[in-house]
Order: structure tokens, then sequence, then C-alpha cells
């Protein structure tokens, strides 16, 4: 399958770098989700964190998704796209009180809760407000991702969840606590996960710790296996929409789940990161002692994932329809050596002023993007606007 060409003519009329999303693949992406996950049980809210861009959000809000948030402002934003707050979760380890105080009077569907301490303070929030906050508990379900050690999340060494030594315990407090409704447990194990092994793994543990925290007389009425579903970086144009279907197949298969029980996930970077590219223009190309250098305007501030993780972006001169027999590093104008996007990378022959695509670039990109040096962020545009 083919993203389609990029439209260059209109391209050389902006100011790069500028962040582009495809949104025809975002909403055939979003009708693949649909169709694999068809269960009316089966609830995908989309995590806020890949790429909080309205345009993109506003599709996925059409699409009838809930979103999984982390911060006040995430909330706000999958409330200004349309995403209705009985659709929403709210994550994160260390909520603070304003925030808290912001999801109760929006009226979401319910916290992700980490520790006992924050059980409470969410407790006395909704106290002083007459409420009662719907919680889910995030366990800790110790199964290695086998992904990137900064992404891997569910592991006992991590600072997320709840031990599942303390799960019990923390069950128990739920029910004792007067403003708060327990209502399923939460797990999230990593991100970019392309092994499937893990999600089984996961599955299995869900349905052992569900058994347990049923059997203290409480109902586990719903359970958020979160997100990591991997995409392809190597091949972005022949795996541009990620395997969904064997994804919701593994939870089908593997977890015990009850009619009268709803399933969540929480699906970021697999809903949007192949739909964005960063899109550059090369400053300079400079004859290094031994290597080419395509020197271009983009920079770790606008997509530090290379920097940050070493991820893999596939590159294309979109100038240049050529044969692809020249060796690049391709890299930024910050002052970091870091700053580099590939090293010893083939691409068409590649002069001054021609554009580069970073491809995969739609999830933690243009969101994690700095004004480090003072650079300015970079914008966007979309494919419905060209
Ligand atoms: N749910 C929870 C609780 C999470 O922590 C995350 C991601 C997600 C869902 C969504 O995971 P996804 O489907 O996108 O894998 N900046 C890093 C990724 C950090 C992911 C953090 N948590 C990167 O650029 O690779």
């Amino acid at each position: 399958m083919m993203t389609g060409l990029f439209p260059v003519e209109r391209f050389k009329e902006l100011e790069t770098p500028f962040y582009y999303y495809d949104l025809d693949l975002l909403r055939k992406t979003l009708a693949v989700i649909a169709a694999n996950a068809p269960e009316i049980n089966f609830h995908v809210h989309y995590a806020m964190k890949a790429c909080a861009t309205p345009e993109v959000v506003q599709q996925i809000a059409k699409a009838g998704l809930g979103a999984d948030c982390v911060s006040g402002g995430e909330i706000r934003a999958a409330l200004a796209a349309g995403i209705p707050a009985e659709r929403i979760v709210f994550a994160g380890v260390a909520k603070a009180d304003w925030e808290i105080e912001l999801a109760l009077e929006a009226g979401i569907f319910c916290f992700n809760v980490e520790s006992k301490e924050e059980l409470e303070v969410i407790s006395q929030t909704a106290f002083s407000k007459g409420m009662k906050a719907r919680v889910c508990l995030r366990v800790n379900p110790e199964i290695d991702a086998h992904t990137h050690k900064y992404i891997t999340t569910g592991m006992s060494e991590n600072k997320f969840g709840i031990p599942m030594s303390d799960l019990d315990e923390t069950v128990d407090k739920c029910a004792e606590l007067k403003n708060i409704e327990f209502s399923g447990l939460h797990f999230h194990i990593g991100s970019q996960i392309t092994d499937m092994q893990p999600f089984m793994l996961l599955a299995e543990r869900v349905n052992t710790l569900v058994s347990q925290t049923e059997s203290r007389g409480v109902r586990v009425n719903n359970i958020n296996v979160g997100g990591g579903l991997g995409i392809n970086y190597e091949h972005p144009n022949h795996m541009c929409i990620a395997d969904f279907k064997t994804y919701f197949d593994i939870f089908r298969r593997h977890l015990n789940l009850r009619s009268d029980q709803t399933l969540h996930f929480e699906l970021g970077r697999s809903v949007v990161a192949p739909c964005g590219s960063l899109i550059t223009r090369v400053l300079y190309v400079k004859q290094g002692k031994e290597k080419q250098f395509a020197i271009v305007d983009a920079g770790m501030t606008d997509l530090i994932r290379p920097a940050l993780y070493n991820a893999f972006h596939r590159i294309e001169n979109i100038s240049n329809n050529g044969p692809v027999d020249e060796r690049y590093d391709v890299v930024g104008p910050i002052c970091e050596s870091s700053d580099v996007f590939l090293r010893n990378f083939d691409m068409a022959v590649t002069k001054r002023g021609d554009l580069l695509a970073i491809r995969s670039a739609g999830a933690y990109g243009e969101i994690m993007a700095s004004q480090y040096n003072l650079r300015r962020l970079p914008g966007h545009v979309t494919s419905d606007d060209m």
C-alpha cells in the first residue's frame, strides 16, 4: 500500500520545517480499527500524548474513539476536538490537584490510579465536590515488552503502577473510601511493541489478576490493557497501517472477557505515526573528510526521537525521484552532536533547496518539539489543506 505522493509543488511555497499529516491515511487507519474491533464492549481510547494536533484529533473524535489523557492540558484538547468526557480516561503517575478537579468537573469516564496516596487525594477532592470518582487501578504486571528501555513500563523497576503484591490491599482501600467507585484494572507494558508475545502474556496475567480481585467481593467491570502496538518504521510505504487485526485477536483469544465487562485499549503510535512526516529543506551539502553531510533546517528540536531513543525514521528526498545511490549523514543545525537524523543513509543525489520527508513522524513528533536554541516550533499542514 502506498501513502500517496507528497504535494511537493505546494510544499515549495511553505516555510520549513513543518509536519505534514496525511488525513486520508488516518481515516483509512481509523476504518481498519473500527472493522477489527466491532464488539460493543471494545473501547479504543486514543493516547493523546502521541499527537494532539487539533486537525488530527478531530478526525479521531469523528471516528468515535475515546481519549487517554495524561494531563489537564490533554483533557482540554480532547474535549475541544470533540471527544466526549464520558470517553476520556485519565492516567499519569502524578496528577496535580487542579488536574483532578478539572477531570471531576468535566465528568470523565475514569481515573487510572497509580498509588494508594493518589487514591486518597482523589477521594478527598471528590468529597469536597460532593462527587464520586470512578477509578481503575493501574497494576504493574511485570511483563517485559522487549522494547527500548526508555519506553518499557511494565517491569518492577519502573515507576509506573501499583505492584501486584499491593493490589489486594489497594482494592480493599477503594471499598473503604466513600467517594471512590472501583471500576476495574488498568495495565500498560510499553510502547513500539512489534512482537505479539508480550501482549499474550499480559492477557494471561490479566485473567489471573481479575479472578484474584473478584475473589475479594468486587466486580471488575472494566479492563484496560493500555497501548503499545508498534509500527513498521523501516518500510513506511509497504506497511502503512499497523496490524490491528492480529493485535485485537490476541486479546479476543487469550483474555477471558465476559459480556458484562468492557475491554479498553489506549493506542497512540499505531493510530497516527504513519500519517505524519516532517518536511525539511536542505540548507547545505557539505563534504566532510570521510562523509557527506546533508544539513537540513529541521533539528532534534523538531523531532527528538532519533537523538533521544536512537530511533530510525526513513528519509526520502522528495525533490528528486532519481536513483537512490548517494550516501549521506542527514544532520540538523543544532549545537549538539546527537542532532543527527540518520548516518550513512542512501538517498537520491541531494542539493541545497531540496525537500526531504522524514517519515513515520506522526506520533511523538510535533508534540515533543521544543524551543531549544530559541528555535521556532514547527508548524503543520494536512492533506485536507492541499
Ligand atoms: N497508555 C499509557 C499508560 C502510556 O503510557 C502510553 C504511552 C500509551 C497508552 C500509548 O502507547 P502507544 O500506543 O503510543 O505505544 N515518546 C516515546 C513513546 C512514549 C510512550 C509513553 N506511553 C517515543 O517516541 O517512542
